[in-house]
């Protein structure tokens, strides 16, 4: 089995003041952030420069979004290359909201991430059928197809982490069971395997993103890809765990939850 590190994001999305950000950011730099685990919070693009000045460097800042130029006439937008600037390195692409009210496109979305790939800013991917999707029991089909918009676009997958969220289970408290969440994320990991390569779908981290929160991440924790870093009975114990269960959840993007700190730190600290 491949051991990949433990990945937790934190998309705020479009919430916070600059009182919240600073009482947050305070909060999170109380985190003690475990090996072989990378956190990375993603505010609203205002507060991004003040975020990381004020957060502490084992955290990463992402962007929410970026655009498909390096700079010109695109009033509104954000580009990889100034984000890289601000010492930004990760941006959240494809998040079911931006497909959903912004009409993005598996093909846009696949441009995107290429861009900010070759400015050197590493992209969250998001992916995920919606209710209709997965009652018509066509789940496979739309995420493969998603995969496939970013697959199509670019050629390395060092600093792509895929992010799996149902559109149902975000923001309605309704969390996929880790049976469902596995089951997808095997399926991603298969494709990739079978139209990228093998090493791309050992390593690639995906990660379960849809109301996530303090209470739950146990649970889902317990069944991710994960390098126990206690003792070496314990660590044996889990990769015995591990590999008789669910192993291809390399850690979640968290909504609601990642603007309470301490709800947060909960959920980094869950897989241990
Ligand atoms: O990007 C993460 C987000 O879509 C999940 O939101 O509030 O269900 O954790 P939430």
């Amino acid at each position: 089995m491949v051991a990949r590190n433990f990945f937790i994001g934190g998309n705020w999305k479009m919430n916070g003041s600059v009182a919240q950000v600073k009482s947050l950011v305070e909060g999170l730099n109380t985190i003690n952030v475990p090996t072989q685990t990378e956190v990375v919070v993603s505010p609203p693009a205002l507060y991004i420069d003040r975020v990381r000045a004020n957060l502490k460097k084992d955290i990463g800042v992402a962007a929410q979004n970026s655009y498909v130029k390096a700079s010109g006439a695109y009033t509104g937008e954000i580009s990889p290359e100034q984000l890289k600037d601000l010492g930004i390195n990760w941006v959240i692409l494809g998040h079911s909201e931006r497909r959903e009210y912004f009409a993005e496109s598996d093909k846009f979305v696949g441009q995107k991430t290429a861009h900010a790939l070759k400015a050197g800013v590493s992209v969250i991917a998001c992916i995920g059928e919606k209710l209709e999707e997965r009652e018509a029991n066509i789940t496979s089909q739309v995420v493969t197809r998603q995969l496939k918009g970013i697959a199509d676009e670019i050629n390395d997958w060092t600093n792509v982490v895929v992010a799996y969220e149902p559109v149902w289970a975000i923001g309605t408290g309704k969390v996929a069971t880790p049976e469902q969440a596995e089951e997808v994320h095997v399926t991603l990991r298969a494709w990739l395997a079978s139209n990228v390569s093998q090493k791309v779908a050992d390593s690639v981290r995906i990660i379960y993103g849809g109301s996530v929160n303090a209470k739950n991440a146990a649970e889902l924790g317990k069944h991710c890809n994960a390098w126990a870093s206690h003792s070496l009975t314990h660590s044996l114990i889990s990769l015995l765990f591990l590999i008789a269960t669910k192993p291809n959840i390399d850690g979640f993007l968290v909504g609601g939850a990642s603007l309470k700190a301490t709800d947060f730190n909960t959920i980094v600290q869950a897989r241990l």
